[in-house]
């Protein structure tokens, strides 16, 4: 069946049951049910959304982004069906998989040096928006946009309908970061909601640039297998 944009979130809140042990309870919200199989179909739905409503998008555009496969997969798949070109710019070494997927959906894919990993990234797209017309290309910017977080409240909301339904309140959340805007945009409707939660943020060991400098440790990105998380960057 072909998925439409209409598909994308309201995903069911599921209880672990084999981790709900002690009278503790642990739900997980299944993004993976989303179209292109990633939590990031809210973001880039979303941010292109409100970038057209801005008059700030036309029509034939190319958009722009850095990924590391799963917000490339997303943006890929909504701007085909929307109409617009898509290019990712991707550090070498993420899987097969989410490359064919991009390319299936259109896309093109600029891969940049795995050393420098998102970083080196956003500099060759910057490069890239630099040498070609503003006309053409729009560069979304998940890293740094407020409309990723903002693309995040709603999720928020249907975690609260689905706990209210069950007369849960809960006492954490926890949500793993790349560039923070699920977790910041679920934590915040959750804590207006639940005055005595606590969010937690999730960063990969190899790469974690805000316990670093919480602790002010030196911060320095050293590669990881883990997909789309600790983008090595302070955002
Ligand atoms: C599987 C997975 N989990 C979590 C994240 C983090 O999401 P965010 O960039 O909103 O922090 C990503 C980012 O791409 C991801 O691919």
């Amino acid at each position: 069946m072909e998925m439409e944009l209409e598909d994308i979130g309201n995903t069911p809140l599921l209880e672990l049951a084999t981790l709900s042990v002690n009278g503790n309870r642990v739900f997980s919200k299944c993004e993976y049910l989303n179209p292109s199989g990633s939590h990031k179909d809210r973001t880039y739905l979303n941010i292109i959304n409100k970038l057209e409503k801005a008059g700030v998008l036309k029509p034939g555009m190319t958009l722009i982004d850095c990924s590391t496969g799963n917000g490339g997969a997303a943006l890929a798949w909504i701007g085909r069906l929307k109409g617009y070109g898509v290019k990712i710019f991707m550090p070498e070494g993420m899987t097969e998989e989410r490359k064919t997927q991009i390319r299936t959906y259109g896309a093109d894919i600029v891969e940049t040096p795995k050393e420098s990993f998102l970083t080196g990234a956003v500099l060759q797209a910057k490069a890239y928006l630099s040498e070609n017309s503003s006309e053409e290309f729009y560069y979304l910017d998940q890293s740094n946009s407020l409309l990723n977080k903002d693309s995040w409240r709603c999720c928020g909301k249907e975690i609260v309908k689905q706990l209210s339904a069950q007369n849960i309140v809960p006492d954490f959340f926890v949500c793993s970061i790349g560039t923070g805007g699920t977790f910041s945009g679920i934590a915040e409707v959750l804590k207006q909601t639940y005055s005595g939660i606590k969010t937690i943020a999730l960063e990969v060991s190899n790469s974690a640039p805000l316990f670093a400098q919480r602790n002010n440790l030196a911060f320095n990105h050293r590669s990881h297998n883990l997909m789309g998380l600790g983008a090595g960057s302070f955002n």
